[in-house]
């Protein structure tokens, strides 16, 4: 999706991401809310990916999803180009399943902080879901929503039957 004043923005640092990172924006989709895709990358566009980061609030834009694997600066990065709320998902990658991901993502010094979710698509979709939660403290609507999402889940489990 890529919406005319998006809320959300998803970033990741290949297109090879998007195959876990399109969950995170189907869930947005599903909630209505506005959001972008784009592939940024902390090393391969560094100074494009500044840029963006850098004009995401003056944009309207409230929370920042970065996607990255392997050395994983990504999220660091946006974090340090700006003050909305970045939220990054460690990608899985292949040499070492997102541990490698998972780390360079989450070990944050202090002092620029990155709320890390999980690795591959469990942290896509806590991603999305977290934002809408951040979204949904000034947007009641937002809030029902979520609280039906949940409900909704909760049915579906105590509906399950085992063979
Ligand atoms: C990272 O390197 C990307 O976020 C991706 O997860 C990983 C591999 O990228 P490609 O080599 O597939 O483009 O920057």
């Amino acid at each position: 999706m890529a919406a005319a004043d998006p809320l959300v923005a998803v970033i990741m640092g290949s297109k090879s991401d998007w195959d876990t990172m399109r969950q995170a924006s189907e869930l947005l989709t599903n909630f209505e809310v506005p959001h972008e895709c784009r592939v940024l990358s902390a090393h391969r566009t560094p100074k494009e990916t500044a840029e963006y980061v850098t004009a995401a609030e003056s944009r309207g834009i409230e929370v920042i999803i970065a996607a990255a694997g392997g050395a994983a600066h990504l999220a660091g990065v946006c974090a340090a180009h700006t003050l909305l709320p970045v939220l990054g998902v460690p990608m899985e990658s292949a040499a070492l399943k997102g541990m490698d991901s998972l780390l360079s993502t989450v070990q944050m010094p202090a002092g620029i902080p990155v709320g890390t979710l999980a690795i591959g698509p469990a942290g896509a979709r806590n991603a999305a879901l977290l934002a809408i939660a951040i979204l949904a403290n000034k947007r009641p609507e937002l809030r029902e929503k979520l609280r039906s999402f949940r409900a909704e889940q909760s049915r579906k489990v105590l509906r399950e039957t085992l063979p």
